[in-house]
């Protein structure tokens, strides 16, 4: 496994494998790794003859009053889970490299980013959206990893990668969690004793509006009270959206039916913390 911090140096070794007849898998992340993203890192091991994984805090993505700073960052770290996971390179550039001098193109999407993350966190996606296109372009991957923890950005990459015709194949990968359902995220580090007790909310307001809909419920006002009311039993939670929407384009819906998306954004003390599910009702 070998770290390399430059554009130019993946490149080479894209290009050598490539000559070599092998197919190359692609997982972006922003580093301080876990099982969810060794999930994604086993998947593509799997498929792929060799696995980049890249490791950046991807400045554009986060607005101005964000956890930029606070990120937590930790190569060594990292270097043993990508190890672990059988990850063959990790790309891990300085914000200069990936944004030199004056930078001024984006990838900028509609529909998908309206509502969710998208309304409150006006100038994530299109960081998003950026960067994941320069590292389609850097890396060049047959296929590429995401995970459904992240599912507005999953609805998100698929459509501009279809939309911009990037010839890649889009992977989805299942929410990893902890033993007792939270789900696993960089940001948990941010949570205390107390306050990671409080984060089961989270998963357990879910799986009452899940199983209420397991149970023929299909009115999605419905369930979004469901889910608020068991949040709000909660005093250290406070909720920042309760939404249901169609899993394609992330609108709203008032009858489930389809693949329909559950997702919730709630702050944990001053951590903001997302969880969702997914079902698909004939
Ligand atoms: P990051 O939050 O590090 O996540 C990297 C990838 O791991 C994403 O596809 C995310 O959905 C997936 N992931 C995170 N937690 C997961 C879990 N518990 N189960 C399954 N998958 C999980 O998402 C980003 O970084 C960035 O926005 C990025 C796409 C790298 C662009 O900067």
């Amino acid at each position: 496994m070998k770290v390399v911090k430059t554009i130019q140096e993946v490149r080479d070794y894209v290009v050598a494998w490539r000559k070599a007849g092998l197919s190359v898998g692609l997982v972006p992340t922003m580093g301080y790794l876990h099982e969810g993203h060794q999930s994604l890192i086993r998947k593509s091991v799997e498929q792929n003859d060799r696995t980049v994984v890249s490791v950046f805090v991807n400045p554009i993505q986060f607005g101005p009053n964000e956890d930029l700073e606070a990120y937590p960052r930790d190569l060594n770290r990292d270097m043993k889970a990508v190890e672990e996971a059988g990850g063959d390179l990790i790309f891990n550039p300085e914000p200069e490299e990936m944004y030199r001098g004056h930078f001024t193109s984006f990838i900028d999407t509609t529909e998908t980013t309206e509502l969710l993350c998208g309304a409150v966190r006006p100038v994530h996606f299109r960081g998003v959206c950026t960067v994941v296109g320069k590292l389609f372009n850097i890396v060049q991957p047959d296929r590429a990893y995401f995970g459904q923890k992240d599912a507005q950005q999953l609805a998100t990459i698929r459509r501009f990668v279809r939309d911009l015709n990037f010839p890649v194949e889009i992977v989805p990968c299942p929410i990893v969690r902890e033993a007792d359902g939270l789900a696993k995220s960089s940001r948990n580090t941010y949570l205390n004793v107390e306050e990671r007790k409080a984060a089961l909310i989270l998963s357990q307001s879910l799986k009452k509006g899940k199983s209420a809909i397991e149970q023929g419920e299909r009115d999605a006002q419905r369930v979004i009270d469901i889910i608020r009311k068991n949040l709000e039993t909660e005093p250290m939670a406070r909720i920042d959206y309760v939404e249901v929407v169609d899993f394609e384009n992330i609108q709203r819906v008032a009858e489930i039916k389809g693949e329909t998306l559950v997702a919730i954004a709630v702050y944990i003390g001053k951590t903001r913390l997302i969880d969702n599910f997914i079902v698909d009702v004939k």
